[in-house]
């Protein structure tokens, strides 16, 4: 196996504060990195790295972790042009438009929904994304929850079944029977290709009791629980997650007190947080200071859908997050990388430490900081993912 390093790094994010200043974002400076294989082998001093075979010279700019991309929705057909243009015109987001993008997928083929998801993840690479979770949720029969947790298993092991993203339209009149069918035949089909149970807890969507007996269902079968919390109004998504030892609990956007303590208090369950999401719908900010404050771990991700948040870019969120959600452009940089490794119960990436994955982003940028100081301007100009330059 061939080895690299990475010279010349004016600023290295490892993640590790053991290896570097004693900041959470173990901070490096003039540094390097060697890769060897698809692992971290060696990060430090640039003056002292060890030779290689290849030496790949960064030129004073920065290097951090490929970004974690916990919270997306990537397998789905067409879009929602006419319902974002009308909500720029003043309507409401609801959870309804959700049907729009199911009819859709439905009519779709395997070929057509894997090559719109490989476009997506083309897009969010090239922006520094080497890791992503993606759902099912918009096709809501058994046969096409399964089918788009088989295509999504393909291209990454963090799957998540999302049978229960709104009431399937065939079920309108009788929901009850709904969430049988998810936490009966459906689990069945879809528990062998996904590692999460989702659930979006909302008016109009699934209510604490139907959350609750669809979390459990799928914990029985063996998927570990995750949470649509709290995004468009106050609701029992946050304390159920913390209850139920859910990995994240998502959105996060209206919390009472008693939700940031529940957060704060919780050893299993990150924040994830998603301003693309009140970016699109026109929506208040969640309030990452308050739930940092409080001693809450926080991750930012995507939510990349048709609906309610179509951007694939970590660097834009993380924009977001600083301008509008208070949060530090350092812990902004954190909460996208190792936070949402957290939010995946992951130790293998979002470090630059030996023995993690070699999945690292170059940025045309003498530091992370100006991911949130020059917002929009394309500044990711090389990714490794798993050791081998992909982008
Ligand atoms: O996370 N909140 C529920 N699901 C998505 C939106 C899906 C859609 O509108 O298509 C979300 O925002
Ligand atoms: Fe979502």
């Amino acid at each position: 196996m061939s080895t690299t390093v990475i010279t010349n790094i004016a600023n290295l994010v490892t993640n590790d504060p053991s290896l570097g200043d004693a900041s959470p974002l173990g901070l490096i400076q003039d540094a390097a990195v060697v890769i060897d294989g698809d692992r971290i082998a060696w990060v430090g001093e640039s003056s002292k790295a060890p030779a290689t075979d290849n030496a790949f010279d960064a030129a004073g700019r920065a290097v951090i972790p490929g970004f974690v991309d916990s919270h997306s929705h990537l397998v789905f057909a067409g879009d929602r042009t006419a319902e974002f243009n009308a909500r720029m015109s003043g309507r409401a987001y609801s959870a309804g438009g959700i049907r729009t993008t199911v009819a859709a997928t439905r009519a779709a083929s395997d070929a057509a929904l894997e090559a719109n998801l490989l476009r997506h993840l083309e897009e969010a690479r090239r922006q520094g994304t080497t890791t992503f979770e993606t759902k099912s949720g918009y096709g809501l029969t058994v046969e096409d929850e399964a089918r788009a947790l088989r295509i999504a298993a393909a291209h990454t092991e963090e799957v998540t079944y999302l049978g229960a993203h709104i009431v399937s339209p065939d079920y309108a009149d009788d929901p009850a029977a709904y969430v049988d069918l998810v936490t009966g035949d459906m689990l069945t089909a879809c528990a062998p290709h996904a590692r999460w149970v989702d659930v979006f807890c909302e008016k109009g969507a699934f209510d604490g009791d139907q959350a609750r007996a669809i979390l459990t269902a799928g914990a029985a079968a063996g998927l570990i629980p995750r949470i649509h919390a709290n995004q468009l109004s106050h609701g029992p998504g946050v304390q159920l997650a913390v209850e139920l030892e859910a990995a994240s609990a998502d959105h996060c956007t209206h919390l009472t007190d008693a939700d940031v303590d529940a957060l704060a208090q919780s050893a299993s369950t990150v924040a994830t947080l998603l301003p693309g999401a009140e970016f699109s719908t026109r929506a208040q900010w969640p309030d990452a200071r308050r739930l940092i404050d409080a001693g809450a771990t926080v991750a930012l991700s995507t939510d990349c859908n048709p609906g309610s948040s179509y951007t694939s870019s970590m660097p834009f969120c993380i924009a977001l997050a600083v301008r509008d959600m208070r949060m530090t452009p350092d812990e902004a940089l954190w909460s996208a990388t190792a936070g949402g490794a957290r939010a995946l119960r992951r130790t293998d990436i979002g470090v630059l430490a030996p023995g993690a994955r070699a999945d690292l982003a170059l940025l045309e940028a003498p530091s992370h900081v100006h991911l949130a100081y020059r917002p929009g301007v394309p500044l990711v100009s090389a990714v490794w993912q798993r050791g081998v330059r992909a982008a």
